[in-house]
């Protein structure tokens, strides 16, 4: 039987991935964690919680020995719109909290480790349409700094410890059940929210930015199949390209005003344009497709109508 530590899964994707690793194990098996409880009355309320700041690392210890955790998803981490506004804390909890993770399972053999990566790798010397799985990473934010050297780091106690250490290089995420943690890809979301409340967005990136981007569902079953993936099929490790969907600004704005009639977004962009401007549009991800047979089932019609039948209750549509 599988024992799963999940670290920042009060954050937008541990808040689904958490229950869907509930669905699939029982509640008892996956243990969430985060420095913030889970909210009541929520999905991830349902099962056992540990506080935990992954930057503990005899904390973080205790609860892998108490619990008999045999794997660990590590989604705790500061994003790329925060990181710029306090840089030290981002390399800390990104670094020293993934440092922790590698070590404690170095010292319990067995333990596989999911670390995500992200786009936020990629940097402006990156090829955009599509950023190739091989290619020069040298971002320009704090928040990709980390990322490759959490890849590389990864990589590195997969060859040097023979550990079992697999990550994606996640799009911007979509989702509906918790709002997204301070990231440049956060637009995708809040579109939704003030288009249903306000029936109007100021969206903070311009309308021809096009960015990858991935729906919640198709997240899960990316992270999934990469975890459930035969090891000897694996030809990368910590850094697999997956791609979703890719829009722009203004076309998204278009989906949505299809389904909302009179819904007008306009546009102002801010600090992190530059940012949304430094990563790809689009992404090849023949590595996945070939190694553990990803595929998408979202386009941008099919996410749009979903998000909405989703939200719209809930905030009184
Ligand atoms: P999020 O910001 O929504 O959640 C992160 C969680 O980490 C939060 O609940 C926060 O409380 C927690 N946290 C922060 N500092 C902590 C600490 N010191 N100890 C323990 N927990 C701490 O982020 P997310 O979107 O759920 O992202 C999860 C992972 O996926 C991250 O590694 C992120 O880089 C990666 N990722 C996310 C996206 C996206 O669009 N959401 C895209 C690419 C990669
Ligand atoms: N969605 C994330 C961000 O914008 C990408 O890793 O920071």
């Amino acid at each position: 039987m599988k024992r799963i530590l999940v670290t920042g899964a009060s954050g937008q994707i541990g808040s689904e991935l958490t229950p869907a690793l509930r669905e699939r194990h029982g509640a008892s098996s996956v243990v969430a964690s985060d420095i913030r409880p889970p909210a009541p009355g929520t999905r991830l309320a349902d099962g056992p919680f540990e506080q935990l700041d992954v930057r503990e690392r005899a904390r973080l210890r205790e609860i892998v020995a108490a619990q008999r955790i045999d794997t660990i998803y590590h989604l705790a981490a500061i994003l790329s719109a925060t990181g710029e506004a306090k840089p030290q804390l981002a390399w800390d909890v990104n670094i020293t909290g993934l440092v922790n993770v590698l070590e404690v399972a170095r010292e319990n053999p067995g333990v596989r480790v999911f670390c995500p990566s992200s786009i936020a790798v990629f940097g402006p010397e990156t090829p955009r349409t599509p950023a190739p799985q091989l290619t020069v990473l040298r971002p320009s934010t704090i928040y990709g700094l980390t990322k490759v050297t959490g890849e590389l780091l990864g990589d590195y106690y997969v060859e040097r410890y023979g550990l079992d250490v697999r990550g994606l290089r996640y799009p911007g995420i979509i989702s509906s059940e918790t709002p997204p943690g301070g990231g440049t890809t956060d637009y995708a979301v809040d579109i939704f929210y003030k288009a249903l409340q306000d029936g109007h967005y100021t969206c903070f990136v311009g309308p021809d930015t096009v960015l990858p981007m991935m729906y919640m569902p198709d997240c899960i079953r990316a992270t999934l199949a990469l975890m459930d993936a035969d090891g000897a099929r694996l030809t990368r490790h910590c850094d697999y390209n997956v791609a979703g969907l890719s829009f722009s600004a203004a076309e998204l704005a278009a989906a949505i005003a299809a389904q909302l009639p009179g819904f007008v977004c306009t546009y102002e962009p801010d600090f992190r344009q530059a940012i949304a401007d430094s990563w790809p549009q689009t992404l090849d991800d023949s590595a996945a497709r070939a190694d553990w047979n990803w595929r998408p089932a979202f386009d941008l019609d099919s996410m749009t109508r979903d998000m909405l039948r989703r939200l719209g209750p809930r905030l009184g549509r």
